[in-house]
């Protein structure tokens, strides 16, 4: 129980899921918070240090009585994540002379506002395309209202993949030819659930995720060990469940995994054999990759585990995405990457960076011009021997 005379938030009704956050997140900071509800016997009093009854704000009593308690219990400020209540309560407050005010904004505004930003950011993109120069033709955007469901939702999902590298990625689906799209390294399944929707959205083609959730490959041996000291506390067991609960609404037989190394997993994917988990079903994927995202272990000789494993299965027009390109910790990735651009300079159509990730797009010629590429080739040699 905290000192009495601290100042209070009071939580009211005290039983609504947000309430409950919102008490847990006071007291996690050391705030004194008292609950109340109209509820004779509420289940939720036992999760508040300090419980108290209010009447119905339809009831006579529910003023004086709410007056009488804030100043009996030293409240400076009401939670409600009830819209009626919150309303109510803010007629009574903006009185003159009460100095209780409402510590959160109109429950409908907060809860109307993740549906405002993703319509918004929506908006943005339709209105400035990313004008990139592909080697293929670029089908038209979905609509307004997909892109926003799909910025909220991607939103609700924990990860690494932030609002830019998110646009990029709405760009190049359109962009990209048919065939697998196969993402290593997914950990809750951020960017995989966005390239799902994506890939669903244009017909690109089933998602293959591999990562073999497990804590040895975690070790990314950054250069200054503030990585390392972080992944050695994550669960990979509640990580892929986490991945499981993200991805299976977008599963609809186009979707799978497999857990273990990018390396393992190339192999399999060689072999052909589809593909079957007990959550995601059977799936087939054609070894054709047309989007493949490396965002595994960033270390120098992982990423170049993957390149040398995955690249061969990347079609023309298809493209590479190098997560953390520009990544503080190390530069595993921009290393390989630069490597992969230097030596296959004759068949890169694009290449740029958006949210930190490099995205590059094999050409879609058929048919590669054998003296162009060695006269690249003789250029860079020239170059690198100048420096
Ligand atoms: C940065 S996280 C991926 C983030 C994810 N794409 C997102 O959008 O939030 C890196 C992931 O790579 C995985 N990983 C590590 N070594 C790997 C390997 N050899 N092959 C495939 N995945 C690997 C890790 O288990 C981890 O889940």
């Amino acid at each position: 129980m905290k000192n009495q005379n601290v100042a209070a938030t009071l939580v009211f009704p005290g039983g609504m899921s947000k309430s409950l956050e919102y008490a847990r997140s006071r007291k996690g900071d050391g705030g004194r918070v008292i609950g109340a509800s109209s509820l004779a016997s509420d289940p939720a009093s036992g999760q508040y240090d300090e419980w108290l009854y209010l009447p119905f704000v339809t009831d006579s009593r529910f003023e004086p009585q709410l007056k009488a308690l804030l100043a009996q219990h030293k409240v400076t400020g009401i939670y409600t994540p009830n819209i009626v209540v919150w309303n109510h309560l803010k007629g009574l407050l903006d009185a003159p002379g009460t100095e209780v005010a409402l510590v959160n904004t109109s429950p409908a505004d907060a809860d109307m506002s993740s549906y405002r930003k993703a319509l918004k950011q929506a908006n943005a993109l339709l209105l400035n395309p990313v004008p990139i120069a592909a080697d293929t033709t670029c089908q038209d955007s979905i609509s307004e209202k997909e892109l926003a469901a799909l910025f909220r939702e991607a939103d609700l999902i924990p990860g690494m993949c932030d609002d830019e590298k998110m646009v990029a990625l709405c760009e190049i689906l359109r962009r990209s030819p048919q065939g697998d799209i196969v993402e290593i390294g997914s950990w809750w399944g951020k960017s995989a659930y966005i390239l799902a929707r994506l890939a669903k959205y244009y017909g690109t083609g089933k998602l293959l995720c591999v990562d073999p959730w497990s804590s040895d490959d975690l070790i990314q041996n950054d250069e200054s060990g503030i990585v390392d000291a972080v992944v050695a506390n994550l669960d990979v067991n509640e990580a892929l469940t986490v991945f499981e609960l993200n991805l299976l609404g977008a599963n609809d037989g186009c979707v799978n995994y497999l857990r273990m190394t990018s390396v393992q997993g190339s192999e399999r994917y060689r072999s052909g054999v589809p593909v079957a988990t007990p959550s995601f079903g059977t799936t087939s994927y054609t070894g054709r990759i047309s989007v493949l995202h490396i965002d595994g272990n960033h270390s120098f000789d992982a990423v170049k585990a993957d390149v040398e494993a995955w690249t061969g299965y990347v079609i023309p027009g298809g493209w590479i995405i190098f997560d953390d390109y520009d990544w503080a910790y190390g530069d595993g990735p921009r290393v390989n990457a630069d490597e992969f651009i230097r030596s296959n300079l004759y068949r890169v159509a694009v290449a740029f960076v958006m949210g930190g990730a490099l995205f590059i797009q094999l050409s879609a010629g058929l048919k590669v011009d054998e003296g162009r590429r060695l006269e690249m080739l003789a250029e860079l040699k020239r170059k690198s021997l100048q420096r």
